[in-house]
C-alpha cells in the first residue's frame, strides 16, 4: 500500500505530528491539503523542539518531498517564518517544498474580519489566524489563489477590488482598518520570496504514485472540527476527514488506500463548543496538570479543555474517515492515575447525530479501568508495559472494533511502539 492518510479523530491536538514524523521516514512525499497555520505540530528530535504550522514536519527528513495542497489557506508571513527557521537549521528546501497555486491567500483583512466575528453573538474561540474568513472568500469566489497572487497584474486587480469592499465593511462595523497600498506592497514582496515554491504539482503526484512512490496525507485538526460533520458551528472551516484530504490535494478519492486514525488516550478541545466527557473540576484536580500533560495549544498557547475518552464519538469519527487502524498517543499522561474512565455509551443508549444540538445534550455512561500507577517512560517493548496498560489498549480496540498499530507514550521519537 503506497498511500496512507493520517487523520485526527477528536478535536485536533491528538499528537498527529509525532505519528506523521515517524511514518514519514518511509515516505517519498508528504502532503498537507486542508487548513492553514491554525494547526500546530511540535516534534522533538534529539532533545530539540521544532514547531510546524503549515509545512509538513516531514521536511526534517531530507529524502522526503513536502507539498502544500490546493485545499489549504496560506499566510505568507507565517510561512516565511517557518522557512526562515528551517533555513537557519541548514535544512534544504530546494526541490523539496511545493505549494499548489490553487491554495488561497490569507490577507490581513481576513484576521480583522475574524476579530469582528469573534466579538459577535456566537464566538467560536478560533485561533484568530484569518482561516474562516479566507475560506469564506474562497467559496464566495472572491478569494485570491496563490497562482493569481504571483501574477502581478492579476493580483493588483483582484486585491484592490477586494480591499475596497473589505475596508468599507470593517469601518462600518467599527473594527480596525488597514491601508490597502501598504498591504499591497508588502504582499508583492512576499510573493517574490515564495514564488519559487508555487507550482501545480497535482499531476506529478499521480505520476509518482504510478511509479510506486509512497505518499502520506497529513491531516490537520480532527474529525469533530470538520466543517460539515463536526460539532458545528464550533468547528474549523475545512474538511478534516480522509475524503477532505484527497479533495484538498486535487487527487481522486481512491488515491488514499489506508487511513490511520490518531486518538489521544483522553480527550481535549480548544475553543468553545460541546464536550460531553469534559472533566469536572474535581476530576481535573486529580488528572495530570496542563504542564505535565503538555496541554497548551501549539499555535495560540491557550490551555486546552480536558476530558475522558469518548467511544461513541470516536466510532463516528472512524466511520467518517473510513479508518482501518489506530495510533493512540499520550498514554504516559495517564501514568499516575489509579482509576481511568472511558465513556462507552450515552445515557438511554441513544446514538446521537454529532451536530452541536444533539451532542450538546448527551450524558456519558462511563466504564472504569484500573490505572497502572507506574511510569511508562523507559518502556522498550509491548511486554514491558504494565498489565493494566495492555488491558486498557485491548479494551479500546474491542470497543472501537479497530486495531491499534502504534502506541505513543511521550513526546520523543523513541517513546513509540509499533504493535503490528
Ligand atoms: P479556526 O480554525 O481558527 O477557525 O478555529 C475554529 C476552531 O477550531 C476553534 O475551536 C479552534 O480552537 C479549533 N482549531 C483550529 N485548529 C486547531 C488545531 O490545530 N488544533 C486544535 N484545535 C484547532
Amino acid at each position: 500500500m503506497n498511500t496512507v492518510a493520517v487523520v485526527g479523530l477528536q478535536w485536533g491536538d491528538e499528537g498527529k505530528g509525532k505519528i506523521v514524523d515517524l511514518l514519514s521516514q518511509e515516505m517519498d512525499g508528504v502532503i498537507r491539503s486542508q487548513g492553514g497555520h491554525n494547526a500546530g505540530h511540535t516534534i522533538v528530535v534529539e532533545g530539540k523542539e521544532y514547531h510546524f504550522h503549515l509545512i509538513p514536519s516531514a521536511i526534517l527528513h531530507s529524502h522526503v518531498k513536502c507539498y502544500i495542497g490546493g485545499g489549504t489557506v496560506v499566510d505568507p508571513e507565517s510561512l516565511l517564518r517557518e522557512i526562515e527557521v528551517l533555513k537557519k537549521e541548514g535544512i534544504s528546501l530546494n526541490n523539496r517544498l511545493f505549494i499548489s497555486p490553487y491554495a488561497h491567500l490569507i490577507l490581513p483583512y481576513h484576521q480583522l474580519e475574524e476579530q469582528i466575528q469573534e466579538e459577535g453573538a456566537t464566538p467560536i474561540g478560533t485561533t484568530m489566524r484569518g482561516i474562516g474568513p479566507c475560506y469564506e472568500d474562497s467559496v464566495e469566489r472572491a478569494g485570491i489563489q496563490l497562482g493569481e497572487w504571483i501574477d502581478p497584474s492579476v493580483f493588483k486587480k483582484r486585491f484592490f477590488a477586494n480591499a475596497g469592499k473589505k475596508k468599507r465593511f470593517l469601518e462600518s462595523m467599527g473594527g480596525a482598518t488597514f491601508d490597502p497600498e501598504a498591504i499591497y506592497a508588502k504582499y508583492v514582496d512576499f510573493s517574490k520570496l515564495l514564488r519559487e515554491f508555487i507550482t501545480p504539482f497535482e499531476n506529478s503526484i499521480d505520476a509518482e504514485l504510478k511509479k510506486g512512490k509512497k505518499f502520506l496525507f497529513e491531516g490537520a485538526q480532527g474529525a469533530m472540527l470538520d466543517v460539515r460533520f463536526g460539532t458545528y458551528p464550533f468547528v474549523t472551516s475545512s474538511c478534516t476527514t480522509s475524503g477532505g484530504l484527497a479533495v484538498g490535494a486535487g487527487l481522486g478519492p481512491q488515491t488514499i488506500k489506508k487511513t490511520l486514525g490518531v486518538i489521544k488516550a483522553y480527550s481535549t478541545r480548544v475553543g468553545h463548543g460541546p464536550f460531553p466527557t469534559e472533566f469536572s473540576s474535581e476530576e481535573m484536580a486529580r488528572f495530570a496538570s496542563h504542564d505535565q500533560a503538555r496541554e497548551f495549544g501549539t499555535t495560540t498557547g491557550r490551555k486546552r479543555r480536558m476530558g475522558w475518552l469518548d467511544i461513541p464519538l470516536l466510532k463516528e469519527a472512524i466511520r467518517l474517515s473510513g479508518v482501518t487502524a489506530l495510533a493512540i498517543t499520550k498514554i504516559d499522561v495517564l501514568d499516575q492515575l489509579n482509576r481511568i474512565k472511558v465513556c462507552v455509551d450515552y445515557e438511554g443508549g441513544a446514538y446521537p447525530s454529532f451536530y452541536q444540538g444533539d451532542i450538546g445534550r448527551v450524558k456519558p455512561v462511563y466504564k472504569e479501568f484500573e490505572g497502572w500507577e507506574k511510569s511508562t517512560k523507559e518502556i522498550k517493548k509491548l511486554e514491558e508495559f504494565p498489565k493494566n496498560v495492555r488491558i486498557f489498549l485491548n479494551q479500546i480496540e474491542t470497543l472501537l472494533d479497530c486495531p491499534i498499530e502504534l502506541v505513543s507514550y511521550g513526546p520523543e521519537r523513541e517513546t513509540t511502539l509499533r504493535l503490528s
